[in-house]
Formats: C-alpha cells, sequence, structure tokens
C-alpha cells in the first residue's frame, strides 16, 4: 500500500519557513492579483491567495474589473502595475473573459513580476536553465517529490500532458534534477506501455480518474496534478485512487496533494519577487 503524499502538511511547512524569513529578514513585498468579472472558481482562488499573503506577511491588492472591461483597460493596469515601484508581484488570474487575448496580457506583465512564471521569458529562462520566475504548480511538485524524500535523479519520469503551465515546466524541471523525462499527451500510442515504464508518474491531462492501475508500474510514485468535482460533487483526481494506491509506493492524494501546493510556490515567488525589483 502507498504512502500518502501529504501535501497540505508540506504546504505549511513551506509557508512556515516562508513567514519566517519575512519575519526575520523584514521582508516587504506586495502582490497585486487582478480578477476580471467574477467566475466563482476563481473568486475561491484570489480569495485564498490573499488570505495566504496574510498568513506569510505579504501585501495583496486586489484589483476587481467587471466582465465587460475592455482588453486595452485591463491592458494599461497590467502597465501601471508594472511601473509602480511599490509591487513587487502582478498575478492576472486566469481564464479571462473570452473577448481578451491571455497570451497578450501574460506578455504584457513585467517579466520582473510574472510570480506565475507564465511570461515567455520565464519559460525560456527555465528552459536554457537560466534563473526566472518558475509556474507554481510544477514547482509545487517537486517540493512535494524532495520533502517526501523521493529520488529524482536517474529516475524514469513520465509526465502525461503538455499544457504550457504544467506538463511543458513539469518536464523542463525533472529534466533540471537529472530524471530521464517522457512526455505524453492524447496523441500518444500505446499510453499503458510508456506509463507504465515509470518511477515517476505525473498525471496532468484534465481526465477524472483516466489513470487506472493498468497504467502504472508496481512500486512508482504517481503524482496527481488533475482536480474535478465529481457527479457525486466530491473533488476527485486524473488518477482512480482507490485502483492506484494499492501498486504505487507513494501517491499524492485529491484534495490534499498537488493543490495546496501551488499556493505555497506562489507565495516563494512573491517573496523572491522582491528581491529582483
Ligand atoms: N487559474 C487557475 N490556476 C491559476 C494560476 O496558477 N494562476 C493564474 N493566474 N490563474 C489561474
Amino acid at each position: 500500500m502507498a504512502t500518502r503524499i501529504d501535501g497540505k502538511a508540506i504546504s505549511q511547512m513551506v509557508k512556515d519557513e516562508l513567514r519566517e524569513r519575512v519575519k526575520k529578514e523584514k521582508i516587504e513585498a506586495t502582490l497585486a492579483v487582478i480578477q476580471v468579472g467574477s467566475d466563482p472558481a476563481s473568486t475561491v482562488y484570489v480569495g485564498n491567495k490573499k488570505k495566504a499573503c496574510e498568513y506569510i506577511g505579504i501585501r495583496s491588492l486586489a484589483f476587481e474589473l467587471p466582465e465587460e472591461t475592455k482588453e486595452e483597460e485591463l491592458l494599461d493596469l497590467v502597465r501601471e502595475l508594472n511601473d509602480r515601484e511599490d509591487v513587487d508581484g502582478i498575478l492576472v488570474q486566469l481564464p479571462l473573459p473570452a473577448h481578451m487575448d491571455e497570451d497578450k496580457v501574460i506578455q504584457t506583465i513585467s517579466p520582473k513580476k510574472d510570480v506565475d512564471g507564465f511570461h515567455p521569458q520565464s519559460v525560456g529562462a527555465l528552459s536554457i536553465g537560466q534563473p526566472g520566475f518558475v509556474s507554481c504548480t510544477p514547482a509545487g511538485v517537486i517540493q512535494l517529490l524532495k520533502r517526501s524524500g523521493v529520488e529524482i535523479e536517474g529516475k524514469e519520469c513520465v509526465i502525461v500532458g503538455r499544457s504550457n503551465i504544467v506538463g511543458k515546466p513539469m518536464a523542463l524541471l525533472m529534466l533540471r534534477e537529472n530524471a530521464t523525462v517522457t512526455v505524453c499527451h492524447s496523441r500518444t500510442k500505446d499510453l499503458k506501455e510508456v506509463t507504465r515504464r515509470a518511477d515517476i508518474l505525473i498525471v496532468a491531462i484534465g481526465k477524472p480518474g483516466f489513470i487506472t492501475k493498468e497504467y502504472v508500474k508496481e512500486g512508482a510514485v504517481v503524482i496527481d496534478v488533475g482536480i474535478h468535482r465529481g457527479v457525486d460533487n466530491k473533488l476527485c483526481g486524473d488518477v482512480n485512487f482507490e485502483e492506484v494506491e494499492p501498486v504505487a509506493s507513494a501517491i499524492t492524494p485529491v484534495p490534499g496533494g498537488v493543490g495546496p501546493m501551488t499556493i505555497a510556490m506562489l507565495m516563494n515567488n512573491c517573496v523572491e519577487a522582491k528581491g529582483i525589483q
């Protein structure tokens, strides 16, 4: 039976370390959070980010813009925040309304304040091993593995999913940790054959319960990045937890696995941002 990797406890540890550091080094960081419209899930995420800022001692500024805001108005606000010396990090909550071009908005954020790590310059820096902000969810997965004592170097790591926010940066980070990395996706042939090679299997495909025991090698470490609300209103991941837990050596639950790490790593990026300005 697998060990459960406790993302809640590990994220609390990361936040406590940051809180100590902010206090000891008297770091005064400010995060600006922009939300356009009132998507209920986004409102919950933004609320959690504000709470985490408060806990750590980061000032947060909230900008709530109506759904019908013009793209140019949002871009003007981002440019204004880029120029403000009292703002260290800028986060535009996604998804944006359909009439806005997300790529354009992300590219307008100064790479120095890009605490989400979504700017092409941040992604490019990661790909060539230069310093820059790293996307929070994949950075959180690395922390989960390291703080659970999972050795990464030399291991076969298979990532299912190739999104810009998770799959691709995840592959780059695992490479940086000296894993042998394979990235799979919806067009991969014989997906089960490939995933069964994994010592560390990281799943971010956005399909509830997709990974069953046939996809997993005995003793593999399984990291589930997915989060869905099931028909029974319960949260579940991309991995069929009940089936895979007996096969794996360690596994992240949903909720309480990768999810809480994303905010902890965002807080880490905000503290780091202060040192960059
Ligand atoms: N929407 C869902 N997750 C995220 C995230 O990590 N950052 C931003 N900006 N928007 C999101």
